[in-house]
């Protein structure tokens, strides 16, 4: 597994890590509290520990271990058909900005690589520095909101209904390629 400095490394996730992570979604989101507009996303409801283990079964999670504290961030995804879907990650604002992010979509762009999928997709904030412009700095491209795919549709939909600004959100693609290689 990858070192990213002597404390912290990458692996997959078990289920006794799912306990760990409504904590850390709920400590990354403190970031939004910068953005006016935003800042109730800080407050939002994060994934339940539950909603993770049926992924972390199916061996798309990952989680960034430090050797010291243990899990201080994870990516949860879950493969649809050719698809790897990124439903969350996040990084304890202890770790972040060290390069934990990249390494959990990089571990993640391995396995969608290594399985023969064709893409990682996932919906986030535009404009938002930690959102899109944080994933398009690694490769991703935007998918034009007149060419989403029924499931991409779907989950944006899902996404307004929770709250979330539509005309604030987008989907995200990746050719796994592109970061595992
Ligand atoms: C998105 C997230 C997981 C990234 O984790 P990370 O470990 O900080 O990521 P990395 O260190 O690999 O890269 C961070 C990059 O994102 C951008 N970024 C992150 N935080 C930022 C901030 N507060 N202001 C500006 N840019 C920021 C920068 O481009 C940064 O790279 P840099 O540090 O070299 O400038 C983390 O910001 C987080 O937990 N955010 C809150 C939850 C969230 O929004 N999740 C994504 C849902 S789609």
């Amino acid at each position: 597994m990858p070192t990213l400095d002597s404390n912290v490394s990458i692996h997959r996730a078990t289920r006794e890590d799912a306990a760990f992570f409504p904590d850390i979604e709920r400590a990354s989101g403190v970031l939004f509290r910068q953005l006016e507009a935003l800042a109730w996303i800080a407050d939002d409801d994060v994934m339940a520990e539950a909603a993770h283990l049926p992924l972390i079964d199916a061996g798309a999670v990952w989680v960034a271990r430090d050797a010291e504290v243990g899990v201080v961030g994870f990516l949860s995804a879950q493969q649809v058909g050719g698809v790897l879907h990124v439903w969350q990650m996040a990084v304890n604002p202890s770790h972040q900005r060290r390069g934990l992010g990249r390494a959990l979509l990089r571990a993640a762009a391995v396995f969608a690589r290594d399985a023969d999928l064709e893409a990682i997709t996932l919906t986030t904030f535009l404009e938002v520095p930690w959102n899109e412009p944080f994933y398009v700095g690694l490769g991703f491209t935007r998918i034009p909101d007149d060419a989403l795919d029924d499931r991409l549709r779907e989950v944006l939909a899902k996404e307004a209904q929770a709250g979330l600004p539509r005309e604030r959100r987008c989907a995200l693609s990746l050719n796994p390629r592109v970061l595992a290689d």
